[in-house]
């Protein structure tokens, strides 16, 4: 079975709009695992744009649900990892003026950080994945910092097939590399910019584990409702 995670950053960011309570991101956690999400994931930006040190709390108390924490990779989120005691991390890089995790970790040039927050969360056998592009080096380097798993950052094939442009050279590298992460014991995850359309093609890849899953969620929740979309999804997916 391939798993559905579900990214209620944008839960949040509606609540935020109005400064108050609602729509709650520990309420939408709660439904969206009644409704058949494999996880929820929350990603806790440096500045606090969606998902709030309080939701984190909350949501990580019920340990009903699977939580899986986003966090950059610098010592003050990794402290807040560890006293919220996620179910799973997935490292990302992050930059405070992009509307959103433009691309993968550099892991070339933080090798030696990202080795170090891992080898901290390996110890506490919290599942860790490093969000990553699709290329062969990058897998690479994620079986030297020893990761769990990789997640392959799938917005530029996304983006291709929501203009219907070629997306075959896309898909083959991310082919490419769920073959080659598996042949080196890396579980393979997919995130980012996914649609219906997108997440049916991807799921052609058995290799794929994993697939995180946020925006078009939320959006397209607006006019079906969170139960019908997510259902949607599980049935594409599998
Ligand atoms: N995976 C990761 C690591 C992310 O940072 C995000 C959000 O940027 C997603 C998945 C979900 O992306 P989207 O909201 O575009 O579906």
């Amino acid at each position: 079975m391939i798993k559905l995670g579900v990214n209620i950053d944008h839960i949040a960011t509606i609540r935020n709009a109005r400064g108050e309570y609602h729509p709650d991101p520990y309420n939408a956690a709660k439904f969206a695992i009644k409704c058949g999400a494999d996880s929820i994931t929350i990603h806790l930006r440096e500045d606090r744009r969606h998902i709030k040190d309080e939701d984190l709390k909350t949501i990580s108390l019920n340990k009903k649900i699977p939580l899986n924490l986003e966090i950059a990779a610098n010592n003050s989120m990794v402290k807040i990892a560890l006293q919220n005691n996620p179910n799973f991390i997935c490292i990302v890089p992050e930059r405070r003026k992009e509307i959103t995790t433009e691309g993968g970790l550099n892991l070339k040039k933080n090798k030696k950080k990202i080795k170090q927050i891992v080898s901290i969360f390996n110890k506490k056998k919290i599942r860790t994945s490093l969000f990553i592009n699709p290329n062969i080096q990058n897998i690479k380097l994620s079986k030297e910092v020893n990761a769990n798993c990789v997640e392959l950052h799938t917005g530029k094939i996304s983006n291709k097939v929501k203009l219907k442009k070629k997306y075959k050279n896309e898909l083959k590298q991310i082919i490419k590399c769920t073959k080659y992460a598996k042949s080196l014991g890396i579980e393979v995850h997919a995130g980012h910019g996914m649609d219906y359309k997108t997440a049916k093609i991807l799921s052609q890849i058995s290799e794929i584990k994993e697939f995180n899953i946020g925006h078009f969620i939320i959006g397209e929740s607006i006019f079906f409702g969170l139960k019908k979309v997510l259902k949607n999804f599980k049935k594409i997916l599998n």
